[in-house]
């Protein structure tokens, strides 16, 4: 029998609790790069990673071993058995079929539905500007992430839909801040409008080019049967859901990072302001844009959206030496593996060019993924990346943003990684 990890002195409920991630910190700095939590309410340990190997073990070279842990059945009452809750061969069968609609080929045709969002939203902050009237840049990026994803999975019929119930009925997933059963209970009543919208698209016969076709033409590749009805509806709900508040977040978080650094802002402008100022530009034209990236990179590092991983053992397992049981839950905060200080130097200090190729060699590739890794990373990364990059170059062309500071910067670490109070900014024409 291989030792135990050292053992936090503090019991709680870690990873479940409000104040998770400031305890996390303090108990990484004190235990380093493994440790357990005795949980009481779980009669059992919580262990928590942070070393790069051990993180690469369990996502990757033995992924076979970990289920989902934590927090999940939380996210099962929202969202079923859909791809980001779902497990064995229920998750590699739908992966599998899901896998070609987040290919780059079909992101890059979103191009009129990520740009048209955003002339929108310059011609209303024109009119903000003008007023001389700051935006809840919080708000206006979790409307525009939403609007964004809602489009690209319902294309047209979003307007059908609004028209229909007088109003956007997936606003509550923007406009309810609280994430408890009562969303759920609203949220999962969006299952029956999902429903219609899916028998009508059985019955019209018309050509779509959204999620909600692809998904109703893909076919299981041993069976050749088609998505249930049920499956339909988890899976559009979970893309509803996991393609608009991590990318919201990551663009607030963006802006606030550049307001502070005007360097960086600065740089960001002369790459910005060297290209054509096009709606709609396509992929590998915003993945040109090096600088921008290496800002969104940077940002994704300090704040990622998804600030903590949760899996559970199936059988025991080894990690930095230390026997880990079957059935325990282990965590793995990106937060704190994104400043590990031995694989980041200034680990707090926002500086977007440490993700230049030149810089990119000095620490292990499994020290940085917002996005997670192995079978299960995001399937939705080159359409956030797409979208935070076509954001930026239409948005920081025309304006600056400058921070309004009416409420201290804190974090709400939930199941995503946001700012505790809405920030502001003022919008200043450039
Ligand atoms: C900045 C934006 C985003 C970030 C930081 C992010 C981050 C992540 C992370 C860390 C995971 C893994 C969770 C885990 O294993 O426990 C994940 C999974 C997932 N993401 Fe994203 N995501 C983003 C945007 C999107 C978008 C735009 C979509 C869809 C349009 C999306 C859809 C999904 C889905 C469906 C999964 C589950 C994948 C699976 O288990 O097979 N995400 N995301």
């Amino acid at each position: 029998m291989q030792a135990q990890p050292p053992e936090a002195t503090l019991q709680f409920d870690i990873g479940s609790t409000d104040d998770s991630l400031e305890r996390m910190i303090e108990l990484f700095a004190e235990h380093g790069d493994i440790y357990r939590v005795y949980v009481p309410a779980r009669q059992s340990h919580t262990y928590v990673i942070h070393h790069p190997d051990d993180v690469k073990r369990v996502l990757v070279s033995n992924h076979r071993n970990y289920t989902k842990g934590l927090g999940l059945d939380r996210v099962k009452i929202l969202l079923g058995k859909g791809l980001m809750t779902s497990e064995a061969e229920l998750w590699t069968r739908q992966r599998y079929m899901m896998q070609p609609f987040f290919h780059r080929r079909v992101i890059t045709q979103f191009a009129e539905v990520i740009g048209t969002a955003n002339s929108q939203l310059l011609t209303r902050w024109d009119d903000l500007a003008r007023r001389g009237e700051p935006v809840n840049l919080t708000d206006e990026m979790s409307s525009l992430t939403l609007e964004i994803v809602l489009r690209a999975i319902f294309g047209h019929d979003l307007e059908r839909m609004s028209q229909e119930l007088g109003g956007n009925p997936f606003e509550v997933v923007t406009k309810e801040q609280g994430r408890n059963l009562q969303f759920a209970f609203k949220f999962r009543s969006l299952t029956k409008l999902v429903a219609g919208l899916i028998e009508r698209r059985r019955r019209e016969k018309q050509e779509h080019f959204d999620y909600v076709a692809m998904l109703m033409t893909a076919r299981d590749k041993d069976s050749g049967a088609p998505m249930s009805e049920r499956q339909l509806i988890d899976e559009i709900l979970t893309l509803v859901v996991a393609g608009h508040e991590t990318t919201a977040s990551g663009l607030n978080w963006t802006w606030y990072l550049l307001s502070q650094h005007p360097e960086a802002e600065a740089r960001l402008h002369a790459e910005l302001d060297a290209v054509p100022d096009e709606t709609a530009p396509s992929l590998p034209e915003m993945e040109r844009l090096a600088y921008t990236q290496q800002v969104i990179n940077e940002a994704l590092r300090l704040y990622p959206p998804g600030w903590l991983l949760s899996r559970r053992t199936v059988q025991p397992d080894v990690l930095s030496g230390y026997e880990i049981p079957a059935g325990a839950n282990v965590l793995l905060p990106l937060y704190l593996l994104h400043r590990h200080p031995r694989y980041w130097q200034d680990p707090d200090t926002f500086f977007p060019e440490r993700f230049a190729p030149e810089h990119e060699a000095q620490r292990p590739r499994f020290a940085y993924m917002p996005f997670a890794a192995g079978p299960r990373h995001c399937i939705g990364e080159t359409f956030a990346l797409y979208e935070m990059l076509m954001h930026l170059h239409r948005i920081a062309r025309h304006f600056r943003l400058v921070h309004v500071p009416d409420k201290p910067i804190e974090l709400e670490a939930q199941i995503n990684l946001r700012t505790r109070y809405p920030l502001h900014m003022r919008l200043e024409r450039r």
